[in-house]
């Protein structure tokens, strides 16, 4: 393929740029260009002509969702050339629009219809391209298609995360099809008929893969969905520390459940994404560099508001790569295990602090085979080649895999787990044992022999 065909795309920029409108912005254009060649691979003249447009964003006047559009559009478009390329810009997070931490803490109740709608739209978004690959009515990313049957496992597993929430977006009715392909397809017709023109809008410009190979796409998909859950999962435990610290361990479990939940529906999403062709992977990797998920604010908000990380973590690349996080938690984030502790020291009746400590250790167990998890996809998927954000790779995964969740359990009941420096019990501060890999072996299982995610099966299953 000719990666140097320059599209009608320059001819409709440097028109707009003659005659600039907000609302009139060549998207589909440039779009396609990115999409024709790869993002690591856009002409140098599309991308100077984009920044030219980005200098032009403080004179346009319109409406703020539109100069948010185009301002999110550009920041993920001209990442590379600024040399600020990193997670956030490879999955156009800015566009999304996922729930964040200074978000009011009464948005917490309606995190999960938000979250459930951009899951079901990412899912249902990576299906239906899978399916246009599998009828032959797209030509986009053509390299490297993956054969009928790995398609048809990403129909089951993405039914799979969808039932759920489209159940409980009253979107399942239609679902009749017996067959996953069918299936899959009447999943798709039921999502983009609820969009708005904003959201359809917000699918088509969040997806720039940096090559042109089929399976980033669906990569982009999952980690785009992944990321929602997490910053679904970062709202619900700032409700349920908010609950603790006004003594309401109802609503502290509920909020706790829900976080849960929503880790455990994500699981098939890991199911999903280990049917991507290794090959695919280690081929379009190669211009990922400096764009990794260490980099994953929403994970280390997750992380940070369990409990406090170890001093050891927050000097090193796992907090440095998230600084806005680090900083909170520099300035004294609450934790749940603080709410947690604070709240017994005014004595809590039995039945409750069994309730709570139920909550805690079933999110905790959910989290770890959740790390768990990712680190077989890890293993699987890059061998032992290093990280793409600047750790050795999987050995950084081994180590870190089974950091504890929660410091405040103990025995599954909260009170009294708390060690007396605040240290991880393995004892160097980082959580890394001396030859950076985690005790329980390789085998891959729960030293208590627990089976994993249902994903990480596939993962074993998988060729
Ligand atoms: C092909 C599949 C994947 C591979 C090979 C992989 C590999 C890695 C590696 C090597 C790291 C260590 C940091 C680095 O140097 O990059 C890492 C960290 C991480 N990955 Fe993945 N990953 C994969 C999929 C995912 C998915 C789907 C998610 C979901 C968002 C994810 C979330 C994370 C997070 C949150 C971290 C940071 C963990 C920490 O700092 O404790 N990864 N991954």
């Amino acid at each position: 393929m000719d990666r140097a065909v320059v599209s009608v795309s320059t001819a409709e920029l440097s028109s707009w740029l003659r005659n600039p409108d907000l609302m009139k912005f060549p998207y589909a254009a440039v779009v396609r260009e990115y999409h024709h060649v790869g993002k690591h691979f856009v002409p140098p003249e599309l991308l100077r002509m984009l920044a030219e447009a980005r200098t032009l964003l403080p004179s346009l006047h319109g409406p703020w969702p539109h100069v948010h559009t185009l301002a999110s559009f550009l920041d993920t478009a001209l990442d590379k050339p600024d040399q600020r390329y990193d997670y956030p810009t490879y999955l156009a997070l800015s566009l999304l629009q996922l729930p964040g931490p200074d978000d009011p803490l009464e948005q917490a109740l309606f995190a999960r219809p938000r979250c459930d709608r951009l899951i079901a739209q990412l899912v249902a978004d990576a299906l239906a391209f899978e399916l246009a690959a599998q009828d032959g009515r797209t030509t986009l990313l053509p390299r490297m298609r993956p054969d009928a049957a790995v398609v048809g496992k990403r129909y089951r597993h993405g039914l799979r995360v969808l039932r759920p929430v489209l159940g409980r977006m009253a979107l399942d009715s239609g679902l009749t099809e017996v067959g996953p392909a069918d299936q899959a397809r009447q999943a798709c017709v039921a999502v983009r008929g609820d969009m708005s023109f904003a959201e359809r809008r917000a699918m088509k410009l969040s997806i720039l893969p940096v090559d042109t190979i089929h399976d980033e796409y669906l990569f982009l998909r999952v980690l785009q969905a992944f990321e929602t859950t997490f910053a679904l999962l970062s709202t619900h435990l700032r409700g349920a520390i908010a609950a603790l610290r006004q003594g309401e361990v109802d609503r502290a479990v509920y909020f706790l459940d829900g976080a849960r939940t929503a880790l455990e529906e994500s699981g098939p999403l890991f199911s999903m994404l280990a049917t991507m062709q290794v090959e695919a992977f280690r081929t379009f990797r190669q211009f990922t560099e400096g764009a990794s998920a260490i980099q994953s604010r929403n994970y280390k908000l997750v992380e940070s508001l369990c409990s406090m990380p170890d001093p050891g973590r927050i000097d090193s690349q796992a907090y440095f790569s998230v600084p806005d996080v680090r900083m909170r938690v520099l300035a004294g984030q609450e934790t749940l295990d603080e709410a947690c502790a604070a709240l017994l020291g005014t004595g809590v009746p039995e039945p409750d602090r069994v309730r709570l400590g139920a909550a805690m250790e079933s999110f905790a167990r959910t989290l770890a085979r959740w790390r768990q998890t990712h680190y077989r996809l890890a293993v699987r998927m890059l061998g032992e080649a290093s990280g793409t954000g600047y750790t050795q790779g999987t050995p950084y995964l081994a180590a870190v895999r089974d950091l504890p969740v929660f410091r405040t359990l103990q025995n599954g009941v909260p009170g009294g787990g708390l060690h007396p420096n605040g240290v991880h019990a393995n004892g160097n501060g980082n959580g890394l044992h001396e030859n950076g890999l985690h005790g329980n072996g390789e085998n891959g299982l729960h030293a208590d022999g627990e089976a994993v995610l249902e994903a990480d099966k596939e993962t074993r299953r998988a060729p």
